[in-house]
C-alpha cells in the first residue's frame, strides 16, 4: 500500500430479505419527529410507503412527509427539506429510494439551519462543523453505493451545476436497510445504468498508480464479478441472489474500502456530472457513453495498467501479446460489454446537442488520474462519442 490510509465507516448495513425487520429498533436511537424522504412514487408501487409508514406508526413517531424527489435532485428541491426540518423540528430523516433521494437527504442534514448552504459546502467545500440531523436509508435502487457513503450530488438548475460533495462520517447514513427483492421492479434501463454507475466506481479507483495494491486486486475481482452478474440480471432481472450480488458490489464499490492506500481519478464523473447539468440524463447511462472513448484517450499514459484490466477482469488470455495489443483489446472487451448488454453509447441518445458539447466541457472540473485532461480534450472525448 502505497500511500499511509485513516479507514473508518461507520454505517450499519442490514442486508437481506428481512432487513426490514429492524428499522423499528433502529428508529428507538432516534427522537420523535421524522422527516420522511421519497421520490416520484416507485415506493408507493411496491408496497413499501405503507410498511413503513406502519412501523413509523408502531414507534409513535411524528411524520412529515418530503415526496417527489428527482432523479439527479435539485437544490431547490433540497431546500424546501432544510426548510421542513427547521419549521417541524425535525430529529431524523429516513430516506427510501434511490441514490437521489438518500443524496437529497444528506443534503437536507447540512443544509438544513444554514446560510448559503450551496456556496459553503457543495462551491468551497467547507468542511462541516454543525450538528447535522441523523439520516438513515432504506435502498430501492442499486448503483450509486450513497448508503453506505458521505456522498451528496446536487444539481442547481439556476447555475447549471452538478456537484458532488463528499462529506465525513457524520454525514453519512447512521443504518441502511438493503433488501434487493426492493430493486426488482427497477426498469432495465434503470437497472443497467445503476450497473454501469458501479462499473464507473471502480474504473475511477483502478485507473490510477502503478503499484501492486491489494485495493486494485479486490476491485479486479468485483468487476468481473459485476460483468458475470449483469449478463445473469439481463437474462432473469428476478435473480434473488444474482440482484443480491449486484446490490452487495455496489455498496462495496463505494463506501472507502477499495480507495485505500492509492490515488483515484473521477474525470468520467466530472464530465458526466455536466452532462447531466444541461440534459438531466440517467448518470450511470451518462458514464457508460463518456468511458469508451475517454479510456482509448488515457490508455497511451499506462498502457501496464489497461493490459492488467484485460487480463484480470476480463480474462483475456495474454499469450503472445503485447503490452499495448492487450490494453487495447481490454477496451474493446468494456465497449463490448456496453453495447451487449444494452447501455447507452452516444451522448444524443441521452438528449445533448452539438451546441451543450463546448458548455459542457468549459464547465467540467479538470483533473485526472495518469494524464490532467486539457478543456479541448474533454470537448474531443465528448465530440467522440457524441453520434
Ligand atoms: O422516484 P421514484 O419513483 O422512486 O423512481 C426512481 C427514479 O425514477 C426509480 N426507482 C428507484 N427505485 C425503484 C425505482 N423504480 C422502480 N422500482 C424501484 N424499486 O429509478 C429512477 C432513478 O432513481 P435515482 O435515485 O435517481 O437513481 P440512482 O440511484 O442512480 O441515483 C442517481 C443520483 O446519484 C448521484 C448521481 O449523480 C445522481 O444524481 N450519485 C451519487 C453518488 C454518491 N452519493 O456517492 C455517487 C454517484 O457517482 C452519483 O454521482
Ligand atoms: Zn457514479
Amino acid at each position: 500500500m502505497r500511500y499511509d490510509f485513516n479507514f473508518y465507516n461507520p454505517t450499519k448495513i442490514y442486508f437481506g430479505k428481512d432487513s426490514l425487520s429492524h428499522l423499528e429498533d433502529e428508529l428507538a436511537h432516534y427522537g420523535k419527529n421524522v422527516l420522511f424522504v421519497y421520490g416520484g412514487g416507485s415506493i408507493k408501487k411496491i408496497g413499501l410507503y405503507d410498511q413503513v409508514m406502519e412501523i413509523l406508526k408502531k414507534a409513535k413517531k411524528s411524520v412529515v412527509e418530503l415526496s417527489g424527489v428527482m432523479p439527479n435532485p435539485t437544490y431547490k428541491k433540497m431546500m424546501e427539506g432544510a426548510s421542513l426540518v427547521e419549521q417541524h423540528h425535525i430529529d431524523f430523516i429516513l430516506a427510501v429510494g434511490g441514490g437521489s433521494v438518500i443524496d437529497c437527504a444528506k443534503g437536507i442534514s447540512v443544509a438544513a439551519y444554514q446560510e448559503n448552504p450551496w456556496k459553503k459546502y457543495w462551491i468551497d467545500n467547507e468542511e462541516v462543523k454543525h450538528t447535522t440531523v441523523p439520516v438513515g436509508s432504506i435502498l430501492t435502487m442499486v448503483g450509486t453505493g450513497s448508503e453506505m457513503n458521505g456522498g451528496s450530488v446536487i444539481t442547481n438548475e439556476e447555475e447549471k451545476l452538478k456537484k458532488g460533495r463528499v462529506f465525513d462520517q457524520n454525514v453519512y447514513p447512521k443504518f441502511s436497510i438493503l433488501n434487493p427483492t426492493y430493486t426488482f421492479t427497477v426498469s432495465k434501463y434503470q437497472m443497467l445504468s445503476g450497473i454501469f454507475d458501479i462499473f464507473s466506481h471502480l474504473m475511477e479507483q483502478y485507473f490510477s498508480n502503478d503499484d501492486d495494491n491489494v485495493s486494485d486486486d479486490l476491485m479486479e475481482a468485483l468487476m468481473h464479478s459485476l460483468i458475470k452478474n449483469t449478463y445473469k440480471a439481463v437474462e432473469n432481472p428476478l435473480d434473488y441472489e444474482v440482484r443480491s450480488n449486484i446490490e452487495w458490489i455496489s455498496t462495496l464499490a463505494l463506501n472507502g474500502l477499495t480507495k485505500v492506500g492509492k490515488t483515484q481519478d473521477w474525470q468520467v464523473h466530472s464530465i458526466e456530472h455536466q452532462l447531466g447539468a444541461y440534459t438531466d440524463c440517467a448518470h450511470g447511462m451518462g458514464l457508460a457513453a463518456i468511458s469508451t472513448p475517454y479510456y482509448r484517450f488515457i490508455m497511451q499514459y499506462a498502457p501496464y495498467k489497461f493490459a492488467k484490466f484485460a487480463k484480470e477482469v476480463f480474462r483475456i488470455p495474454s499469450e503472445n501479446k503485447d503490452e499495448q495489443t492487450l490494453a487495447k483489446l481490454g477496451i474493446d472487451a468494456l465497449a463490448n460489454f456496453i453495447k451487449e448488454v444494452g447501455m447507452c453509447t452516444t451522448l444524443k441518445e441521452l438528449g445533448a446537442t452539438k451546441e451543450m458539447l463546448p458548455l459542457i466541457a468549459n464547465s467540467t472540473d479538470l483533473g485526472g488520474g495518469y494524464h490532467d485532461l486539457a478543456r479541448e480534450e474533454v470537448l474531443q472525448i465528448l465530440e467522440a462519442c457524441y453520434e
